[in-house]
């Protein structure tokens, strides 16, 4: 897909060229521009949804994290520990698995940019009655959450409200907590049973 958006770029070029002189052939190029602009989407949404979960697909969630805390080890020198509890695991779907893992990157991704943590910790363990916890915490700098969320309308960013739209895909309840100086800490409460996606709804 790179080629075609290079080939775009140039037909962009062109067609800007053309405008003044050949209306006729400006607009043919802008057609043709279209379609490959739209071809190009479908096949990066497709080379998006095969590429990512392959080592999640193939090994699971727990070789998936695992791997993606090496590459923060080796690429950033960014301590990540990651603490799973395979029992849990055994009872995710793999469309679970592939949201959880998303959240997780996600998380660990912010607490990378945006805290100057010396730990980031990513965790999944029983909470209670067929209700998993994830976690994902920092001993960063914190933020004020309250302030970020409220002014999210006029921000460019959309990573806080992604968890909590994945979080809500998988029926779970999102949770984010964080203050200036103390770190930051997103859990998301996930339902394993039908009957623990009815009691966490309830929140009984
Ligand atoms: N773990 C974290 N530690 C410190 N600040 C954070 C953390 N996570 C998020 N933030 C703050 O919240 C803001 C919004 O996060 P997000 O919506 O993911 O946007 P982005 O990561 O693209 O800036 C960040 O810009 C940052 O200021
Ligand atoms: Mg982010």
């Amino acid at each position: 897909p790179t080629q075609t958006i290079a080939a775009i770029a140039m037909r962009a070029n062109m067609a800007q060229k053309m405008l003044a002189q050949k209306p006729q052939a400006a607009l043919k190029e802008l057609q043709t521009m279209e379609e490959m602009a739209r071809r190009t989407t479908q096949e990066i949404r497709h080379m998006l949804f095969t590429l990512r979960p392959l080592v999640l697909e193939t090994q699971g969630l727990v070789a998936a994290l695992e791997a993606m805390a090496e590459k923060m080890r080796d690429t950033y020198g960014q301590n990540v520990l990651v603490e799973i509890d395979p029992q849990v695991v055994e009872k995710l779907e793999m469309e679970q698995q592939s949201v959880i893992f998303a959240i997780a990157e996600e998380a660990v991704n912010n607490a990378r940019k945006h805290a100057e943590a010396e730990h980031i910790w990513v965790r999944l363990r029983p909470l209670r009655g067929d209700i998993a916890l994830l976690e994902i915490r920092d001993d960063g700098v914190g933020f004020d959450a309250k302030a970020v969320l409220a002014s999210y309308e006029q921000r460019g960013s959309l990573g806080l409200l992604n968890l909590r739209e994945r979080s809500e895909l998988i029926n779970g309840i999102f949770h984010l907590d964080s203050e200036p100086g103390k770190g930051t800490r997103v859990q998301v409460a996930i339902p394993l049973t039908e009957a623990a996606i009815e009691r966490l709804r309830h929140r009984i």
